[in-house]
């Protein structure tokens, strides 16, 4: 029998009459949405999106490998970019000086930061404390420096983003700096997601990838090394700084991409 409202009214169903016409209420919210309702508010479309053509992006570290190769990414979608590395004259260990450059820089869209690839490696019992605190001073603090100095400046709609590496979440022996630094960034970024809200802060990871970083190396070292681990990598490949660029791209161009740590590793973690 088929059960309409003007029935259960007149069998006096009250708990059933309820239910039903609150489905029928439902119903208003189930019905495809009509060209007024599917069209995004003028509030939101500002608050949401952010387009790269016509944004400006810091990238410190952008003067070379990953940070470089987004940089160029950036710009071929048309957004202008500042490169910045101690090559251009910002030092990230020199903390005093941020402030003033990004007050400098004025207004922009995006910062990322890729700065830092230096910290010593070897057992814990003879690490060098002091080398390993200069590595985070530059990469944890210096990336905690330049979001604290440039987040004012940070158009609505704009993101931080930094940058960790797979060893922050791969216990791997004689990585104690690179493990604690970059679990401390992926640590800050989520914290920083929600204090610095609507500014969306996001951390890129990237696994071993194929950069200057590993220029002093003798060349057959080198191979070796890169040959060797995209054998042990599910993805068979190390990666390219292109293939990096593109989850801070992801970060940038994702309007519901924050808190959120991007692994770019070849499978390094589930390896
Ligand atoms: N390549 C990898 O295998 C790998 C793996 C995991 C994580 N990562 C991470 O990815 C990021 C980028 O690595 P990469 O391979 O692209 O390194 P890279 O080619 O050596 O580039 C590092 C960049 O940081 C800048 N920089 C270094 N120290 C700085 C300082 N004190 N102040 C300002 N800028 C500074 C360098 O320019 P100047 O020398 O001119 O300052 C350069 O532009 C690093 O944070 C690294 O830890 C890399």
């Amino acid at each position: 029998m088929q059960l309409d409202l003007a029935t259960l009214r007149t069998r006096n169903l009250p708990r059933t009459l309820a239910f039903f016409e609150e489905m029928d209420e439902r119903r208003l919210f189930l019905r495809p949405p009509t060209a007024s309702r599917s069209k995004p508010s003028s509030a939101m479309k500002d608050k949401h999106m952010t387009p790269l053509s016509d944004s400006r992006a810091i990238v410190i570290g952008g003067t070379s490998g990953i940070g470089a190769a987004l940089a160029d990414a950036l710009e071929m979608r048309g957004a202008e970019v500042v490169r910045a590395s101690r090559a251009t004259g910002l030092d990230l260990a020199n903390g005093a000086s941020l402030p003033g450059w990004f007050d400098a820089q004025g207004p922009f869209d995006h910062l990322v930061v890729t700065a830092g690839s230096q910290a010593p490696g070897g057992g814990f019992g003879a690490l060098d404390l002091n080398a390993a605190r200069a590595a985070f001073d530059v990469k944890f603090w210096g990336s905690a420096r330049a979001a604290q100095a440039g987040a004012a400046l940070i158009r609505p709609g704009g993101t931080i983003t930094l940058t960790s590496g797979f060893l922050a979440r791969r216990a791997t022996p004689g990585s104690f700096t690179k493990t604690a630094m970059n679990a401390a960034i992926e640590a800050t970024a989520k914290l920083l997601a929600n204090e610095l809200a609507p500014l969306r802060v996001n951390v890129v990871s990237p696994g071993l990838t194929d950069t200057e970083a590993y220029a002093a190396m003798p060349e057959d070292k080198r191979i070796a090394m890169l040959t060797g681990a995209a054998g042990r990598l599910p993805a068979g490949r190390v990666a390219q700084p292109q293939d990096v660029a593109a989850g801070y791209l992801f970060a940038i161009e994702t309007p519901s991409v924050t808190g959120a740590v991007i692994d770019i590793d070849g499978g390094a973690l589930i390896a």
